[in-house]
């Protein structure tokens, strides 16, 4: 018998990274997994690995019209929904704020903070109908503290953290929690990209650029998809029925000084 025996979860960017990783802690814990990305091929691929009953759906966060279709083929696969993690991300491109274009302030803000948006809108309706259900937004350490040179990424991912702190008080009385998990340091594709541009403009070597993050680690090890993963099971869990509005680190005890 598992956690999540009999829950549905849809999981954004779940094809790989972080949000693999969370499909991953989900399945072993008896939820039916829906991984929503756009890279639906990826996705396919990752539904085969889980251990439990899992569908791929492409799913471009950007677009309402495919926040209704997921929502359509969640329904369609599983019956129901129980959990959403809004997951899906892209990470930034360094620049000083002078040398920020409009167009990637609007690429990752698109995709981070409107996506999260659009994706639950569409879900919360079953929620409410069903007076149960688990919002879990994917924020970041940088949505806590901020972090210099990567302005549209921090501004989202704070903005996720304001939306699942507005999303609690709002659906509170509808029996559905939320709450958004702060990851560290992850050598997903994301932050590997991150670590290489980076290395680019401060003209140092992606080995020096791991290392600094990993210096700033009290634990001294970068986190995995799958520490994030249990996190979120834990939250999709019974056993957190009364934490609602609460955004949880797990970044090795990262500092910033
Ligand atoms: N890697 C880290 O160190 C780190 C740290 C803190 C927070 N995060 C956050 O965790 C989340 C996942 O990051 P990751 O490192 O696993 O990234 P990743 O690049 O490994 O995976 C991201 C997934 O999201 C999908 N995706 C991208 N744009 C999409 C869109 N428009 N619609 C649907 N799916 C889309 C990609 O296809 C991919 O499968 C992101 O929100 C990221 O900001 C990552």
């Amino acid at each position: 018998m598992g956690d999540l025996d009999g829950r549905v979860a849809v999981v954004t960017g779940g094809a790989r990274g972080i949000g693999f990783g969370c499909c991953e802690a989900l399945s072993a814990a008896g939820a039916s997994i829906v991984i929503a990305d756009v890279d639906s091929d990826q996705g396919e691929l990752s539904a085969k690995e889980l251990p439990g009953p899992a569908v791929a759906v492409r799913h471009d966060v950007r677009s309402a019209d495919s926040a209704t279709a997921l929502r359509n083929a969640t329904h369609e696969a599983f019956g129901r929904v129980d959990i959403l993690i809004n997951n899906a991300g892209v990470g930034p491109h360094p620049a000083p704020i002078q040398d920020l274009t409009e167009d990637e302030y609007d690429r990752v803000m698109d995709v981070n903070a409107r996506g999260t948006f659009l994706t639950t809108r569409a879900f919360v309706p079953d929620l409410i109908a069903q007076s149960s259900g688990r919002i879990i937004n994917v924020s970041s350490i940088v949505g806590q503290r901020g972090f210099g040179m990567v302005l549209p990424y921090v501004a989202s991912k704070f903005a996720v953290r304001g939306m699942t702190h507005t999303l609690a008080f709002e659906l509170a009385p509808h029996n559905v929690t939320v709450n958004a998990i702060m990851p560290g340091i992850l050598e997903t594709d994301l932050h590997s990209a991150v670590v290489g541009q980076f290395a680019t403009l401060q003209e140092t070597t992606e080995e020096e650029g791991w290392e600094f993050f990993r210096s700033r680690i009290p634990l001294a090890r970068f986190q995995t998809p799958r520490d994030i993963g249990e996190m979120a099971a834990f939250l999709a869990s019974d056993r957190a029925q009364n934490i609602t509005g609460a955004s949880f680190n797990v970044d090795g005890g990262w500092q910033m000084a």
